[in-house]
């Protein structure tokens, strides 16, 4: 058995659209992805991926599911391979001892990663403000041509030149989240007995990373005078892990939008000044190379990336590492380009140097993937020479193997035999470059039954399916109405409410949906219907489900008053209780009134 709770942590770190896009060529349309459904034959789109939902649904034959479903259904794989290949694609691993996480263990878990969180904004904030007392480091953001605009974009800071300048922000300086944050270091004494705490960035102008959702999970500290080191980042911790982050995407992502590509460069300081100097659609990677995970972030914001690599020899190095990680996701609708600076140039100070209009002509003419692959493979050899061209075509054999059949791979095959005098079919045996693995076609799942019109007992069941988050903010007597007046529903609502207590934050439809794989036919039908439907505002759900609860409670008053009223209201006991009851359900109607209006 794999825990639940590390499903739940699966699909909160895959998405959705990136794991149905390795198979099914996807289109954005609206908050939806589309393509053309792989588990029936079909000529139109009517195959849909919701990034919002994490589920994707297929209006022609019914099919849906979460990312592991799709896996199972697509690949012919069992649940437990599918997830680990999933692991294995977000760098998990799958936890191969039996024994479920108790509930309190895991409610510890994410204690701790809101604990951890919360340092990273506490410090944050913290370098922010000390950062307008620090003249010198002041001056020296001048000095490198920043504004103070641009600087409070990117929440850059100040840490002060002491050993425990944390202290004044946590109080409880030896809390074991602020080591966890990686905000300090703990330094045992040789024989290992005491342990001494102090501050891992000291005087140092502070880069706060942020997430997509923007939330601070890491730093980056530039030394302000020639010390070593010149950047200093924070080690690997949950919250943050390099391979998967990119500086500045969260600052972009609308520039990204708007100027149709992600540029990205190799620094920090690249990012920032870019962003001044007219490029505010500029990232970085972390000090480490490229990765695939990378490049499939930054896909997922634009349908084109272009690399900036500084005119070095690392900056080469660099640039063939981001190929490698390009090469997966190279398809034929995406455009992936290299651009490389003249020597002794980064982003930053090129612009300075030769102006912003100099750039833009840099980006305009930057190398195509494909030219750059022919080139990278050609190297020095010898193309004169049998043994030369050999060697040309054993380079090329992996990176080949590894893009998608597309017709940028037929193209790249093409120019490749040329070079190498051979014909382009015998490339593509000799690689054993074959189409993808047709599906393992598999009856499509039955269409869903369409729903009798939903009562409201049902609808409020639905709600809750579709968005878990409101179970936990049903008070019990909220659960109560319900389950009194819908005694058939009530078995559900219990198990539903229960569970997405359990999962608390990360209750979403998606985990829920895996937590009830075994689940009811009751339950299938209303995630077959909440698959199909279009999502809406969390706010708005909200307010729908806070209506149904009024209308469960008028309609519990409305019975109540019916069978006192056929009861004759001989009693003084009954009409006033009667009277009572006139006036709750006047204040439900005004407030769903006020809530309509
Ligand atoms: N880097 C790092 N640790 C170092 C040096 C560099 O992590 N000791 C990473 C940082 O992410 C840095 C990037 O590599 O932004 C590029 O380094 P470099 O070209 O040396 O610095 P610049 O970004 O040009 O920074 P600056 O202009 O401030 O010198
Ligand atoms: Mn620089």
């Amino acid at each position: 058995m794999i825990p639940q709770s590390f499903i739940q942590d699966l699909l909160n770190r895959v998405d959705i659209v990136d794991v149905v896009g390795r198979y099914v060529q996807l289109k954005k349309g609206g908050a939806n992805f589309m393509g053309l459904c792989p588990f029936h034959n079909e000529k139109s789109p009517s195959f849909t991926v919701s990034p919002t939902k994490q589920f994707y649904h297929c209006f022609g034959c019914g099919a849906h599911g979460t990312a592991i479903s799709f896996l199972i259904e697509y690949s012919g794989l069992g649940f437990v391979e599918a997830v680990k290949d999933l692991a294995q694609g977000v760098g998990m691993t799958v936890p191969d001892n039996d024994d479920k996480i108790p509930p309190a263990q895991r409610a510890e878990h994410q204690a701790k990663s809101m604990a951890l969180s919360d340092a990273m904004t506490r410090a944050s904030d913290f370098f922010r403000q000390q950062l307008r007392s620090a003249p010198p480091a002041v001056a020296y953001l001048k000095g490198r041509g920043l504004t103070g605009e641009v600087a409070a974009k990117f929440g850059l800071g100040y840490s002060p030149d002491e050993w425990d300048s944390l202290r004044k922000v946590f109080p409880d300086y030896e809390v074991s989240a602020l080591v966890e944050a990686g905000l300090v270091i703990d330094k045992s004494d040789d024989d290992g007995a005491h342990r001494k705490r102090y501050d891992r960035f000291r005087d140092r102008i502070m880069f706060p990373i942020r997430n997509t959702k923007g939330q601070v999970i890491g730093f980056g500290g530039r030394v302000m005078d020639g010390g070593e080191p010149k950047y200093l980042n924070s080690p690997e911790t949950p919250l943050f892990q390099k391979g998967s982050e990119l500086y500045g995407l969260f600052e972009a992502r609308q520039a990204i939008r708007e100027a149709g590509y992600a540029l990205v460069t190799e620094g920090y300081m690249d990012v920032v000044a870019l962003s001044q100097l007219g490029f505010p659609q500029a990232v970085a990677t972390l000090g480490t190379a490229c990765t695939p995970i990378h490049v499939q972030k930054l896909l997922r914001q634009t349908d084109c990336v272009i690399f900036s690599f500084d005119g070095d020899s690392a900056g080469r190095r660099a640039a063939r590492r981001a190929l490698d990680a390009c090469l997966i996701h190279a398809s034929d609708n995406k455009v992936i380009k290299f651009l490389f600076l003249p020597t002794e140039h980064d982003p930053d100070s090129y612009v300075r140097e030769m102006g912003a209009e100099a750039f833009e002509q840099q980006i305009k003419d930057a190398m195509p993937l494909s030219q750059f692959l022919l080139k990278e493979v050609t190297g020095d050899n010898d193309l004169r020479t049998p043994e030369g061209r050999a060697r040309v075509q054993f380079e090329a054999k992996p990176m080949l193997q590894a893009l998608p059949a597309s017709s940028l791979r037929l193209q790249i095959v093409r120019s490749l035999a040329q070079i190498t005098q051979s014909m382009p079919n015998e490339i593509e045996s000799l690689f054993e470059l074959s189409n993808p693995v047709a599906p393992a076609r598999r009856p499509p799942p039955p269409r869903s039954k369409r729903m009798a019109p939903v009562g409201l007992e049902r609808q409020i069941v639905r709600l809750l399916v579709a968005h878990p988050v409101l179970a936990a903010e049903l008070d019990d007597e909220a659960l109560n109405a319900i389950a009194g007046f819908a005694p058939d529903q009530a078995e559900m609502l219990r198990q539903l409410v229960e569970l997405s207590r359990g999962m608390g934050e990360q209750a979403s439809f998606a985990t829920l949906v895996e937590h009830l794989r075994e689940g009811g036919s009751d339950f299938d039908t209303l995630i077959a219907e909440i698959a199909a439907e279009t999502e809406s505002d969390l706010d708005v759900v909200r307010q729908e489900m806070a209506g149904a609860v009024r209308q469960t409670r008028i309609r519990m008053v409305d019975e109540e008053m019916q069978r006192l009223a056929n009861a004759g209201l001989r009693d003084e006991d009954s009409r006033s209780r009667y009277r009572e009851l006139t006036q709750q359900k006047e204040r439900l109607k005004r407030q769903s009134d006020a809530a309509a209006g």
